[in-house]
Formats: structure tokens, C-alpha cells, sequence
């Protein structure tokens, strides 16, 4: 159980600085279980705690996981430059709890994308040692070749990797689509990979992250869910 004090509550949940929160309790603005609670000083279970401000329910979690559809045209960098950002997506409070993308897609590649404020699981999620793959699904501008194939699963040298990268799995999908697997997460690693065996990556979508597929998840293009225990547990090698 965790008692804390509901302006603390609600500036932890990202409706903004301690001040404003304040400003919203004694506005009236938020409600507990229906009923306005107008004293910032109030201390409450946050276990289970549904808030209401503005008359949106909010349940209290402490810290939140999310899956996005990331729609083309779309930066996952902080500072965006000729896209909107990612979190421009998600409700603001998000952007003020620190929420951020686990690792990044390019601007224009589609897809599953992790988005997080819990600090240690964007660090596990992202750190090579897990071996967690990533499943994409690239177009190629030139046909796919059992050549091609081989070249991906043997291995390919990028230019600043000090040993070939290889993809753990690579199988047709199309005359010009390719499911790619990967356990790493280099810069344009995909394109780049298609590139040094002598095709050209025109689109990719990353089609799931472990055991997590987008499609169980039914999101459109720029929907986003929270993701349950369940859901995690499936961010793992097979
Ligand atoms: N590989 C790429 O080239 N781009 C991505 O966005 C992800 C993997």
C-alpha cells in the first residue's frame, strides 16, 4: 500500500507541476470514487485509485507501458525537426511523466513501437544482452533472391560494425517482401543490412517485439493501448 498526498498523486501522473495540481484541487476539478475532493493535503491508497479530473477517469499507475501503432511520418527523437513527434500521439500527461520510446523506428518505417517512464524496463528492453527479437517486414526494391536470403542470415559488414551483423531468421514473404528478424537494434539496421547485400529496403514495419505481435493488439495506424503483465511477459525470446 502507498498513501501519498493528492497533489503529489496527480503531478505524478503527469497533469503538470505540483503547483497547478494544487491550483486544479482547489479548482474542484478532481474527484476520487465520484466525490470532489478539494483539500491538495488529502493522502490516499493509490492502490486501485481512480481519479477524475475534468471529468476523465484516470486510474493511479505508478508507471505506464504503452504499444503504438507508429504511423508513418512520425519522429521517435525528443527533439523532432521535420515531423511531429512520437508523443505528440499520446495524451500530454505522458509527455509530462517522462514518457519515452523503448529504442527508436525511423521516421518513415510503420509499426510496434514500446513507449515507457519506467527507467529499468526501457534499459532491459533495450539492452542487447536479452537477445530480444524484433520482428520487421521489409519491402525490397528488387526481387527477393535466395541469394538475398543467405547474405542476411550469414552475415553483412556495415561500415562503422566492427563484425558482420547477421539476422537470426529471414524468410519470403512476397516476390518483394521480406520478414526480417533481428536481435540487435543498430542505427537503420534493416536498410542498411538490405543495402550491403545489394537491395534497397523501400518500406518496413516492425510486425512485433518478442512474443507480442501488433496484430493481437489491433491498433490502427497512431492507436496506442496500455499493456497489461500478460502482455509484457511476452516481450521475451520465444
Ligand atoms: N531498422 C531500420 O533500418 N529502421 C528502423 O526503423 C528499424 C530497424
Amino acid at each position: 500500500m502507498s498513501k501519498l498526498s493528492l497533489d503529489r498523486i496527480l503531478q505524478s501522473q503527469g497533469f503538470g507541476t505540483r503547483k497547478y495540481c494544487r491550483s486544479l484541487i482547489d479548482d474542484g476539478e478532481v474527484a476520487v470514487n465520484g466525490e470532489v475532493i478539494d483539500d491538495y493535503r488529502a493522502t490516499l491508497d493509490t492502490e486501485g485509485l481512480t481519479l477524475t479530473v475534468f471529468e476523465e477517469d484516470w486510474l493511479y499507475r505508478e508507471h505506464v507501458y504503452i504499444a503504438l501503432n507508429k504511423p508513418a511520418n512520425i519522429e521517435c527523437s525528443r527533439k523532432p525537426s521535420h515531423h511531429p513527434g512520437v508523443l505528440s500521439l499520446l495524451p500530454e500527461q505522458f509527455s509530462w511523466r517522462d514518457v519515452q520510446p523503448v529504442g527508436r523506428l525511423d521516421h518513415d518505417t510503420t509499426g510496434l513501437l514500446l513507449m515507457s517512464d519506467d527507467g529499468p524496463f526501457i534499459h532491459a528492453q533495450s539492452s542487447p544482452k536479452r537477445h530480444i527479437p524484433k520482428i520487421y517486414e521489409a519491402s525490397t526494391e528488387e526481387a527477393v533472391s535466395p541469394a538475398l536470403i543467405a547474405q542476411l542470415l550469414g552475415g553483412v559488414q556495415l561500415h562503422d560494425e566492427p563484425a558482420p551483423l547477421a539476422a537470426v531468421s529471414c524468410i519470403e514473404r512476397g516476390e518483394h517482401l521480406l520478414e526480417i528478424v533481428l536481435e540487435q537494434g543498430k542505427y537503420h539496421q534493416v536498410k542498411r543490412m538490405l543495402a550491403a547485400a545489394g537491395n534497397h529496403c523501400s518500406a518496413l514495419h516492425r510486425a512485433a517485439i518478442g512474443r507480442l505481435t501488433l496484430a493481437a493488439l489491433d491498433l490502427a495506424p497512431g492507436q496506442w493501448c496500455y499493456l497489461d503483465q500478460a502482455q509484457r511477459d511476452l516481450l521475451v525470446p520465444a
